[in-house]
């Protein structure tokens, strides 16, 4: 490939911190996990930081802090990475999808709502409401923690993919019960492999220290464990690659939102093409992709692959959770069950885009783009109007 599909901006800062760590004697459980913590729940607002050593094992934790168990629900939305909803299955409890909004694309809250109470209705025991930030993209929050507060649900939010957004002037993460960031190296900040939950609640603070610690409560003695735990604890060397990252998180969200910028001016005004929206309550977008929708899945297609064949990589981004094969043969779902995140799914391509991106780069990308859209798209689109195409 011409150009990396994204790439970490790791310098000189992060290597001097993860090799000061070898150093030491203290590898994990140590002081650059404690200020790692202390770091990103200051930059977030929230009482409390817990590192863990992923974005999944942070969302399963808030899943058992909230009650979540065999035959509960949990309200989610399909277009997502399939680990936002995994975490409910790891309870033996159920994902309920609500559809997206067709232009912001995070959960529709009129939907929410209706679904809400048509689950109580029927008796299910509704134990929290999983909101996904997608693409850095908040999810209208508000609407949501009131439904929450009014019907007693808890209020998790899926923040991985969003370190640094603000809903209408308050940063993510830090407006539900709790809120969980993802560390991987396609996101704005990486650790590697980790992530780290943040929540305002003592009682849910202790659950995740504990459970993310082989069930160890903090009065526990050594090898005496209150309850049953993971190992999801996040490593010094980590720690220390993410506090290294943390002190340069404001100019890494700049270099992004320059990059989305020449991507929108570049491509501003062409047939067949949806920029990203931003909804109206965003005040901050921390990006995450770059992700443009296209006419039709055929053209969306049609469009990845030449742009592959000629070295740029491009990636359907997301197919819908409820389509993925697991949760079709286990809950029977189909296309056409939730037609908004279906269409997206279909229709979304995610283009190279990573912080260190040159003005060059994000040219050469558009200019392929273009080209190939100039050559497919008449003819795909006519099919598509005659109906040769579904
Ligand atoms: C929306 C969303 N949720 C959860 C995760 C899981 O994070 P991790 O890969 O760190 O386990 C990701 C990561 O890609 C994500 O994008």
């Amino acid at each position: 490939m011409r150009i990396p599909m994204c790439a970490p901006s790791v310098g000189a800062v992060e290597r001097d911190a993860v090799l000061e760590v070898l150093s030491t004697s203290v590898l994990a459980l140590g002081p650059r996990l404690e200020a790692f913590e202390r770091g990103i729940a200051a930059r977030v607002g929230a009482a409390q930081g817990i590192g863990v050593n992923s974005g999944t094992s942070g969302l399963h934790l808030c899943m058992i802090a909230a009650g979540v168990g065999e035959g509960d629900v949990v309200l989610t939305t399909p277009f997502s990475f399939v680990a936002s909803s995994n975490c409910v299955l790891y309870e033996r409890a159920t994902p309920w999808f609500v559809d997206v909004e067709p232009e912001t694309l995070t959960i529709d809250v009129a939907r929410l709502e209706l679904e809400l109470k048509k689950l109580e209705r029927r008796g299910e025991r509704v134990k929290a409401i999983l909101p996904v930030h997608v693409f850095g993209q908040p999810c209208d929050m508000d609407p949501i923690l009131e439904l929450g507060a009014r019907h007693g649900v808890a209020v998790v939010e899926d923040a991985c993919e969003a370190i640094g957004s603000a809903y209408k002037g308050r940063p993510v993460g830090a407006l539900g019960d709790a809120g969980v960031f993802a560390f991987y190296p396609n996101k704005q900040l990486t650790t590697g492999e980790g992530g780290m939950v943040v929540t305002d609640r003592a009682d849910w603070d202790v659950v995740f220290r504990s459970l993310r610690n082989q069930g160890r409560d903090v009065f526990d003695g050594w090898l005496e464990h209150s309850r049953l735990g993971y190992n999801y604890r996040l490593d010094e060397l980590s720690a220390a690659l993410g506090l290294a990252q943390l002190s340069r998180l404001d100019e890494l969200l700049a270099a992004r939102e320059r990059v989305a910028a020449w991507y929108d001016a570049r491509l501003a005004g062409h047939d067949w093409l949806m920029l990203p929206q931003i909804a109206r309550w965003t005040t901050r977008t921390s990006w995450f992709v770059y992700v443009v929708r296209l006419a039709t899945r055929e053209l969306r297609d049609r469009v990845m692959h030449v742009l592959g064949e000629r070295g740029i990589p491009a990636r359907q981004y997301f197919p819908p959770i409820h389509l993925q094969r697991f949760y079709r043969e286990r809950f029977g779902f189909r296309p056409g069950d939730f037609p908004v995140a279906e269409a997206a799914g279909d229709t979304c391509l995610a283009l190279p885009f990573f912080p260190d991106m040159t003005i060059e780069q994000v040219d050469e990308v558009c200019g392929e783009l273009l080209a190939i859209l100039e050559q497919e798209a008449p003819s795909v689109v006519r099919r598509v109007a005659a109906g040769g195409l579904r």
